[in-house]
């Protein structure tokens, strides 16, 4: 069968990591979170006090890039690859709430962005990829062959991260992870460089409605689709 590119975009919390790694189980592709690289980027950010709740030393973060090593690598255990920082394996931490508050503000800078769509970029040169964020099928793969658009309520997504997060033993309210959710909605849309929007060709999924097996069988539907006419 012929190897294409997937592009999943949508708001925090719509489920497109889990369709991606489904997709990319079952086509044997590769899943990229470029979420993760995001989080990454702002862990490391939050861990050399380059930004905390009152301030954000952006120039610093910015001048620090050139030795900041983002890798992906693949745990059979767990059936998909985790996130490395500096060679440090940060899959867990890059899930806290902490870093979920400072994400989006370091996903705004334009020289990170930069950096990480290159990496990105290269990462899908021989198709056959999944890739998961919020400007895959717009800026990343703008050619992808299938572009995915996930939506569902803020309500319905911050019960999902609220589940898992209490799931994990954090100590979070429903509240304050539906605030989280809207404020990274809001910084997502309105940010200059390369704001979540919909792709013109892609296919929007509202999934509020849709459990995780029948939002996989509508995509599978479409993969096979396109991959029967080029
Ligand atoms: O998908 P996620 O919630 O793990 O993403 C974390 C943050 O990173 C989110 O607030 C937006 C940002 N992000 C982005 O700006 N571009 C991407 N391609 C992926 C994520």
């Amino acid at each position: 069968m012929k190897k294409i590119t997937i592009a999943i975009d949508g708001f925090s919390s719509t489920g497109k990591s889990t369709l991606a790694k489904q997709l990319a189980n079952h086509l044997e592709y590769v899943y990229v979170d470029t979420g993760a690289m995001y989080r990454a980027v702002a862990l490391l950010a939050m861990q050399n006090g380059y930004i905390n709740a009152e301030s954000f030393d952006t120039q610093t973060l910015i001048n620090s890039l050139p030795n900041i090593k983002l890798q992906f690598k693949f745990n059979p255990d767990l059936g998909f690859a985790e996130m490395y920082l500096n060679d440090v394996n940060v899959e867990t931490e890059i899930r806290t709430i902490e870093v979920s508050s400072f994400v989006s503000k370091v996903a705004e800078v334009s020289e990170v962005r930069t950096k990480l769509v290159e990496q990105q970029k290269e990462m899908g040169k021989d198709k056959a990829i999944v890739m998961d964020g919020r400007d895959i099928g717009t800026v990343v793969f703008p050619d992808a062959e299938l572009k995915i658009f996930m939506t569902a309520s803020a309500s319905t997504r911050a019960q999902r991260r609220y589940d898992e997060l209490v799931k994990k033993g954090d100590a979070v309210t429903f509240d304050e992870v539906l605030a989280n959710v809207e404020e990274r909605d809001y910084i997502d849309t309105h940010r200059k460089d390369s704001p979540l929007v919909m792709a013109e060709d892609a296919i929007e999924i509202d999934n509020s409605h849709l459990n995780r097996e029948e939002q996989f069988d509508v995509v599978l539907q479409l993969v096979n689709e396109i991959t029967k006419t080029i």
